[in-house]
């Protein structure tokens, strides 16, 4: 994938997982980078995966729950480039599953505080970066729990179906400013987050795998590769979407 004049790209909760992945993949499409994430060991590394090759890069250690500090990481941003091209809104949390009669409300709160209003707040600051430009592609992580319930999970569900009505208001807004805004909902990716709901259990990963059609849970680069490709021009003329990258799940 080309990528002229090294463009700017961000990536939240780029530690591990789908937001590692993604930032290695902006990092070998040409973009510089900026990265955050609650882990800081995590992210040095992956900071330093990403110099070595070949852009610049900027990490920023904090929770996307702390409004001051989310703004100024996108402050340091635009002092250092000058711009933001594209951003991918990918920090996010499980929460505790438990029915729904029995779920405790810090759950609720916390899940709610990250996946929505942590990212809203990031999406803020990221149009005003790409406002000046009259440019900029913005990739939220939603999840096919946006699209669709899950027993035991509706905090997350209820996050991730708010993430998808965010997207698709703000496109709208911004589409004529050539702003464009999307979310990915992926099926089950094999990442830490994961692991920690099925402990590993290769049972329990066979089930999950068997939500698929594919019969198979997704990869983190299967997820990366899109979110670029629907931050590049050749997405260009797609704002607004929900795009699941789920192997035929919601197909069914
Ligand atoms: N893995 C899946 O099956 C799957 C499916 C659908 C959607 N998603 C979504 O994709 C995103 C990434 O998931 P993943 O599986 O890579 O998760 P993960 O837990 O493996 O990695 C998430 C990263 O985000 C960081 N993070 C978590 N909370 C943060 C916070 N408050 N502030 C800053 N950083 C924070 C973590 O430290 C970690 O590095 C999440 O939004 C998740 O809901 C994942």
């Amino acid at each position: 994938m080309g990528l002229a004049n090294k463009p700017v790209a961000l990536v939240t909760g780029a530690a591990a997982g789908i937001g590692r992945a993604t930032a290695l993949a902006y990092a070998k499409a040409g973009c510089h980078l900026a990265i955050s994430d609650v882990q800081a060991d995590k992210l040095s590394a992956v900071a330093q995966e990403i110099a070595a090759l070949g852009v610049e890069v900027l990490s920023d250690v904090h929770d996307v729950a702390d409004e001051s500090a989310v703004r100024q990481f996108h402050q340091r941003v635009g002092d250092k480039w000058g711009r933001l091209d594209y951003a991918c809104n990918n920090a996010g949390i499980e929460g505790k599953q438990a029915e729904t009669h029995e779920m405790d409300m810090e759950t609720y709160d916390r899940v709610m505080t990250i996946n929505v209003r942590g990212l809203f707040v990031c999406m803020q600051e990221q149009i005003k970066l790409m406002l000046p430009h009259g440019q900029g592609a913005i990739v939220n992580l939603a999840s096919i729990a946006g699209l669709v319930g899950f027993p035991s999970m509706a905090p997350y569900c209820a996050s991730k179906g708010a993430v998808v009505q965010i997207t698709r208001s703000v496109a709208v807004e911004y589409a004529e400013r050539n702003i464009r805004v999307n979310a990915i909902c992926p099926g089950v990716i094999k990442t830490d987050m994961v692991d920690r709901v099925t402990k590993q259990d290769p049972e329990t990963e066979a089930a999950y795998a068997a939500f698929h059609p594919m019969n198979r849970m997704g990869t983190v680069a299967e997820v990366a590769d899109t979110i670029v490709f629907m931050s590049l021009p050749q997405s260009g003329f797609i704002t607004g979407q929900a795009l699941a990258v789920d192997g035929g799940m919601v197909a069914r």
